[in-house]
């Protein structure tokens, strides 16, 4: 594909229209099968943060993803549950997860759970993971999905902050062989939690589990339940599910999604950008705890009949060769996963990867960080044949769906660039400072999205008022997305990563103010700054700079501390690479510390400092990047 081919110049033409035509979205929302109709599109705006979409339409998103399917599609694989054993595959059709999914759906009536009411779920990846949430959606029920590699105390606040009437878990979650105690979690997390009426626990092994008095088995939750259940007629601006998700300041937000503009927009991005047609093979390696499981493991393709691939396990057990595996077993499609992941895959060689037959593959798919060229180039190269069309799609938890991404035999490649927006969105890059606009190419600045799309998140839960300030405040009227993007000579985007306080690491999200406080959990530290520095899996790592409480304290002792504490607090994934312990940290006069500096060292860019004319005591910069080196050796 080039910038002159007719496929590029017809999606110029359609994008720009996209713009002006009024109808796009309601051509784009004919795809839902709607109980009723939506007149009125879109409604409200950013300058008053009250946009909603298809306002008067109504809808069940679960009926979209199971029951449109049932009259042509009853027999056909719904859901392909590759289990954490090598070689060891279910096939779910669309009949059998209907039935599946309207059990837990009475199961949940049961428990008095009604339209409006939170349900937490804190599962692993099984089917049951599925079956739940979409339960959810058919009674109305806001699903509230909790990573299951977070800690007690994360989940806790998580459920405090949901309200949610019941938790769903299991009493261990399976990851490359290994156990996570997800019950013994559960139970510290909700003990003394007042508004979770019933523990509902699902047993993935035959292990035993400690039962609290308000716990159910599986079996007990779905005793009696009839495989029928009415989906409810809910309207499209409804809550459907709000996910947790780190700011650069204070405690993870929930981020509300509704029905109608999240379905709309989660299936037609699938279908657009995967280029997914009836038939595929689909296989998008994410977890569900996260957004891309949400909307491109289950939402979308579920939306779009296709056939979605459900991983249990991890991408290096029982070797590096996993994932090629299962394209070679199950003849996958489309393939969709992280740089990380890659980057940790290539390190092993191509071997694991051309030992398996992946002739089946049509596109590959890159989510969650910027994707550095080299690995863009093996992807292309080693996993893709040069066959395969690289989809680098650029969005966020809030944005509900991909915004930039190229389109599959449309847009001209780049390696490393996400490209083009999708119809109907625009994106603008404004100077950070000035919050002018850049107009024209070869421009770098904040990226904002200028107007709203069906699947942008309405509210943070509980909190409008911050919903309003965290991304509508800094550039009136528009979107700030936290990340910084390059436009170049041809108007292709490069997003260079985030440019607020929030460390993105292997793809998740953390805020630094999040992990400081965390950290000053720990009766051995009397400051610390946390920083993301660059890093050759990960993408980018938590570099935390530690002034100890008492010198005498050894380096260890106090790092064990730090570690409990997030560990604890957060869950292992926050733990930091490296700490360097310090005397004092580069502050401005007002005492504001200067986490630019702290990142040009972290990063080694000793001579990249700019300028230091505003620091209280400039020798303190010195001994850090003294320190800095001897860590290096
Ligand atoms: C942040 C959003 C979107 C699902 C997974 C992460 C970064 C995401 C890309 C990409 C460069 C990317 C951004 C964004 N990001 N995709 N293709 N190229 N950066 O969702 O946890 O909400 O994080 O991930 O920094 O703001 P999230």
């Amino acid at each position: 594909m080039n910038f002159e081919s007719e496929q590029f110049l017809n999606y110029t033409q359609k994008y720009k229209e996209s713009l002006n035509d009024s109808t796009f979205w309601k051509d784009v929302s004919k795809r839902i099968d709607w109980f009723k109709e939506p007149e009125t599109i879109q409604s409200g705006g950013f300058d008053n943060v009250d946009f909603k979409w298809f306002e008067d339409g109504t809808l069940n998103v679960s009926h979209n993803c199971i029951d449109k399917h049932l009259e042509n599609d009853k027999d056909t694989t719904a859901i392909i549950w590759a289990k954490d054993a090598p070689g060891e595959y279910e096939h779910i059709s669309y009949g059998q997860l209907s039935k599946e999914v309207n059990r837990v759906a009475n199961g949940l009536k049961k428990l008095g759970i009604k339209k409006g009411d939170r349900v937490c779920i804190y599962l692993p990846m099984i089917p049951e993971l599925a079956y739940t949430m979409l339960a959810c959606t058919r009674i109305g029920a806001i699903h509230s999905i909790v990573f299951a590699g977070f800690s007690a105390q994360a989940l806790r606040g998580r459920i405090e902050d949901s309200q949610s009437k019941v938790v769903i878990t299991s009493n261990v979650g399976l990851r490359g062989s290994k156990q996570i105690p997800l019950k013994p979690i559960t139970n510290e997390a909700v003990a003394g939690v007042d508004c979770v009426e019933h523990l509902v626990c699902f047993s993935r092994t035959d292990a035993p589990y400690e039962k609290t008095d308000i716990d159910l088995t599986w079996d007990e939750f779905l005793d009696g339940t009839s495989d029928q259940c009415e989906p409810e007629q809910l309207n499209a601006e409804d809550p459907l599910f709000m996910l947790y998700t780190s700011g650069s300041t204070g405690t993870p937000k929930g981020l509300v999604h509704t029905n109608g503009g999240y379905i709309t927009y989660a299936a037609y991005t699938h279908e657009t950008v995967f280029n997914y047609k009836k038939g595929d093979i689909y296989f998008c390696a994410a977890d569900i705890g996260w957004v891309t499981g949400h909307s491109y493991i289950i939402y979308g393709p579920l939306a779009n009949g296709a056939t979605t691939v459900l991983f249990e396990s991890v991408p290096t057990y029982p070797d590096a060769s996993r994932y090629w595996s299962i394209i070679e077993d199950l003849k996958v499609n489309i393939f969709y996963t992280s740089p990380t992941a890659l980057r940790a895959l290539a390190q092993c060689g191509d071997e694991p990867v051309t030992k398996h037959d992946r002739s089946s593959l049509k596109v590959l798919g890159s989510v969650g960080e910027p994707i550095n060229p080299e690995i863009w180039n093996w992807y292309n190269e080693v996993v893709g044949d040069k066959r395969c069309p690289i989809v680098d799609t650029w969005w966020q938890t809030e944005t509900g769906g991909i915004l930039i991404s190229p389109i599959p035999h449309v847009t001209p490649l780049k390696a490393g660039s996400a490209t083009r927006p999708l119809y109907g969105i625009e994106p603008i890059l404004v100077d950070a400072t000035t919050g002018e606009e850049l107009t024209g190419n070869s421009v770098e600045g904040a990226l904002c999205l200028n107007r709203s799309w069906p699947g942008l998140a309405r509210t943070i839960y509980g909190d409008h008022t911050r919903f309003k300030n965290t991304y509508f405040t800094q550039y009136p009227g528009k979107y700030f997305t936290g990340d910084g993007c390059k436009r170049d000579e041809d108007g292709h985007y490069w997003i260079s990563g985030r440019i607020d306080d929030v460390i993105n690491v292997s793809g998740h999200r953390f805020g630094t103010a999040e992990i400081e406080s965390c950290i000053m959990g720990s009766p051995h530290v009397a400051e610390v700054a946390v920083v993301g520095a660059d890093h050759d899996i990960k993408g980018t790592c938590i570099y935390a700079y530690v002034i100890k409480q008492d010198e005498s304290l050894s380096d260890k002792e106090v790092q064990d501390s730090i570690l409990l504490e997030l560990t604890n607090g957060i869950g292992k994934i926050a733990k930091p690479d490296t700490v360097q312990f310090t005397t004092g940290l580069p502050k401005t006069r007002s005492g504001k510390v200067m986490r630019r500096i702290l990142r040009k060292i972290a990063n080694n860019e000793h001579d990249k400092l700019g300028d230091l004319s505003t620091l209280s005591d400039p020798s303190v910069v010195e001994s850090l990047i003294e320190k800095r080196k001897e860590l290096i050796k």
